[in-house]
């Protein structure tokens, strides 16, 4: 049955474009913000090692069952696990995990949207010369004002949620193909451009060395966060992934492009932070900021290097396309199934979908200001509170939203994905859609998501949750 099957929502026009749309939404704040920035705090190298073992052998595994069963299905995920469970002789019940990644990829945009509108108004700050001569001080203080301004906060986060509907809503082709054939290169230019830049700021060695250089007594920090980076940044777990492989041509194989996203991916982030730290260097400041790096520190040196307004302009054009084509990729999954189920317009749907995400998100700008005292899930003296007003301890309404998805919501979507994949669907179903020549590497593959990334998973997770 499902063999031949279109999406009512679309195709793309060839495997190449599944590989821009997959690596449009691997790429984004994951890369740009948060891996330099961690394999900083992790020891360079030996974070980076551990990351590059975690995607091989659990989030490419992943990325695999994903996209092989929406191509498999041709549905949006929910639809797609249904239909597959059933053509599998199981239990329909089996597509909840992906009503639950749909929810997850909701809940991440909501806030998602929020710190990509910060890039927003770091395009204009820049372009306008307003980090010129700043110092950490000043950079500090221009951050601060941002976050607690509640109104500006909003007009970017709205501005954002609208362009990523206005994407969405235009639809796979006309929407989705359409932008990301301009997006993705203007992506790869800028990061070159700013390679380029690194290089010409004398201190790229430096750079260099802080990125690889391996402390191997570092290795065992890194393991849990760089496996759930690897989620993050991967985009699995959620079912963005598998609704773009349910939009992918029959005859592409779906090993190699997997593998060339991944690669591509984790060329971005190494790129980035190959590009980010000689300028942090340049600039005289401390690489291990943490968060803070993006928005805080790199204008610091910005405002102090030669052609810093220029090219801290171009670095948060580029941080903002990174954001905007991931995004799009959040909210997709629940629009293609709302489409499906209720036969509507995808404009109105994105609207309604934009709309709530937008309202959620509300609850990520206040966090930053007006509601920094509201606090959820607090382990007190007096006991658990699941909200308390003021509290010292607990998390803020966008540190839960973040928790909640990176930490639990995305491991167990992916585990449930590649279990599906693994022991649900028939051998023979999965190595039709693998088509790999080889017999031998047919069986390491699919070893490899029966057994290794849903051990993987399991160990992090549990260990995870241990340590709270
Ligand atoms: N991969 C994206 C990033 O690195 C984030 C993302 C997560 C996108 C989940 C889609 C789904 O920023």
């Amino acid at each position: 049955m499902a063999g031949n099957a279109v999406s009512i929502n679309g195709s793309w026009a060839s495997r190449w474009v599944f590989i821009l749309a997959a690596t449009g939404s691997a790429v984004g704040l994951g890369n740009i913000w948060k891996f330099p920035y961690m394999t900083g705090m992790y020891g360079g190298g030996a974070f980076v090692v551990m990351y590059l073992v975690c995607i091989a052998l659990v989030g490419l595994p992943i990325m695999l069952a994903e996209t092989l069963i929406g191509r498999r299905a041709r549905m949006s995920p929910v639809n797609a696990m249904r239909s597959l469970a059933v053509e599998a002789g199981a239990s329909p019940k089996l597509a909840w995990p992906a009503v639950m990644g749909m929810v997850a990829a909701l809940l991440i945009l909501s806030f998602y949207s929020v710190i990509a509108g910060w890039s927003l108004d770091y395009v204009l700050g820049m372009g306008a010369g307003r980090f010129t001569g700043v110092d950490a001080a000043g950079a500090g203080a221009a951050f601060g004002a941002l976050t607690a301004d509640p109104w500006r906060l909003t007009l970017w986060h709205t501005l954002f949620m609208v362009l990523t509907g206005f994407v969405i809503a235009r639809g796979v082709v006309a929407g989705l193909e359409k932008s990301l054939r301009v997006m993705m290169p203007l992506l790869f230019v800028l990061l070159l451009i700013l390679l380029g830049y690194s290089f010409t700021t004398g201190h790229f060695m430096e750079g260099f060395h802080f990125l690889f250089s391996f402390q191997p007594d570092k290795v065992l920090d890194g393991v849990l966060a760089a496996m759930g980076h690897a989620f993050f940044t991967l985009s699995v777990g959620v079912g963005s992934i598998m609704v773009y492989g349910s939009y992918m041509p029959r005859h592409a194989s779906i090993g190699a492009t997997v593998l060339t996203v991944g690669i591509l991916d984790t060329l971005v982030a190494l790129t980035a932070g190959l590009a980010l730290f000689p300028i942090v260097f340049a600039g005289g400041l401390e690489p291990g900021a943490g968060p803070g790096l993006m928005f805080v520190t790199l204008p610091v040196a910005f405002g102090n290097i030669p052609f810093g307004q220029l090219m801290g302009t171009v670095f948060f054009i580029l941080v903002l396309i990174a954001a905007w084509t991931s995004s799009i990729s959040m909210l997709e999954p629940a629009v293609a199934y709302l489409v499906e189920r209720t036969g509507r317009s995808r404009a109105l749907i994105t609207a309604g979908l934009a709309l709530l995400c937008w309202l959620v998100g509300m609850g990520t700008v206040l966090s930053f200001n007006l509601g920094a005292d509201a606090r959820f899930f607090v382990f007190g003296e007096d006991g658990f509170h699941l909200f308390q007003w003021g509290a010292e301890g607990g998390r803020t309404f966008f540190d839960s939203i973040d928790y909640l998805t990176s930490r639990i919501l995305l491991p167990l979507g992916g585990l449930a994905f590649v279990l599906f994949a693994g022991w649900v669907l028939k051998r023979e179903t999965v190595r039709e859609e693998l088509a790999l020549r080889s017999p031998l590497l047919f069986t390491a593959v699919y070893w490899l998501m029966r057994v290794v990334a849903p051990l993987g998973v399991l160990v992090v997770f549990v260990a995870e949750l241990a340590k709270q």
